[in-house]
């Protein structure tokens, strides 16, 4: 049979990336990061475009030639449709639409949430179906039940902030740069995560929320900053931790629901926060107590990637699932 060999391609957000899947095994996995974002505490939406735009021939050639490949022997290109930000998505879906065209090869879109989930069959180890996928990033928080590749339910969504939002947000007040989750997730890591308490909040069925301990954060800090101008100084890795574990312990209380709802054990954890050291610790823990199999994608998969595109491009192009020239972005796409 002739080998299936797809181009695919990353731009929703602020990392430009490009790799190379070949009969379903990822080959490579370029990551172009946008540095230019973190003076101003923020992906800056018109910036990440104009950087996409430098970045992404570059990255292309560089994931074709590591992986010794030529652009006749592509069988189709994928690329993130959405959900992302408009001007950012823009640069990837025409450059895949004009190569596509120019090779008259087929094009695969790809749900950007979707594919964090598919990055757990890029290894050797992933979850069986029916699956929960966990999916924690800067934009979402959902518990996902995982049906086969490309069928997927979410039964649950954060109302308002996502999770990773919210350890961004909480690292600004803590005057931390962008993106500040990984820095808590390292403070953490010295701190006791019972030195302060925060509400966790009660929302109903298997949603969640975080806007409400995002402000109890603030007020917390302005308070104790009022009284102590040196507080966060004195007592970073206290905070850190104490708002790592009161972030872990709400996505694990509707998680842990939504299992036993659904009579899962097979558990999935999904995008950029799923490279949190705690949540993994967690998780690990859980796993011996609930007699769940706990999954996490390599840590290059878990953050923004082409590669978890490329997996997906590849389930797509098996199910015959092509997208003509007329196909735009689509910020907003749900799962
Ligand atoms: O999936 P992702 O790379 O981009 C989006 O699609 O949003 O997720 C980025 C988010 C950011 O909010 C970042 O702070 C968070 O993931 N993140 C972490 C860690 N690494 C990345 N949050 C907590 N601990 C980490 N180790
Ligand atoms: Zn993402």
């Amino acid at each position: 049979m002739k080998d299936i060999t797809i181009l695919a391609i990353e731009s929703s957000c602020d990392e430009t990336s490009a790799s190379i899947v070949r009969n379903g095994k990822v080959l490579n996995n370029i990551v172009a990061t946008q540095e230019v974002h973190q003076k101003y505490g923020g992906v800056i939406p018109e910036l990440a475009s104009r950087a996409h735009q430098q970045h992404i021939v570059p990255v292309v050639d560089q994931a074709m030639q590591e992986a010794g490949v030529k652009k006749e022997e592509l069988s189709a290109i994928a690329f993130t449709r959405g959900p992302g930000l408009l001007g950012a998505l823009l640069v990837g879906v025409s450059f895949a639409k004009s190569m596509a065209l120019a090779l008259d090869i087929p094009l695969i879109e790809v749900n950007h949430m979707q594919a964090h989930i598919l990055a757990h069959f890029i290894g050797d180890r992933s979850p069986k179906f029916p699956f929960l996928c966990l999916t924690v990033s800067g934009g979402h928080t959902q518990i996902v039940l995982v049906k086969s590749h490309l069928e997927m339910e979410v039964i649950g969504k954060t109302l308002d902030d996502a999770v990773g939002e919210a350890f961004d947000k909480s690292a600004k007040l803590m005057g931390l740069p962008y993106p500040g989750g990984p820095l808590i997730d390292q403070f953490a890591k010295e701190g006791n995560p019972h030195a302060f308490a925060f509400p966790m909040g009660d929302i109903p069925a298997l949603d969640y929320s975080f806007s409400g301990i995002k402000t109890a954060i603030l007020y917390f800090l302005r308070d104790n900053l009022k009284k102590d101008p040196e507080f966060i100084e004195k007592n970073k890795a206290d905070i850190c931790a104490s708002i790592q574990y009161t972030f872990i312990q709400i996505l694990m209380r509707k998680l842990k629901r939504a299992a036993r709802e659904y009579k899962i054990n097979e558990i999935a954890v999904a995008g950029g926060v799923s490279a949190n050291s705690g949540l993994r610790e967690t998780l690990d823990q859980l796993s011996g107590e609930l007699g769940w199999s706990v999954y996490f994608p390599d840590f290059q998969y878990c953050t923004d990637n082409a590669g978890m595109i490329a997996i997906a491009g590849h389930y797509k192009y098996l199910a015959k699932e092509f997208v003509g020239q007329d196909i735009s972005p689509m910020p907003r796409m749900a799962l």
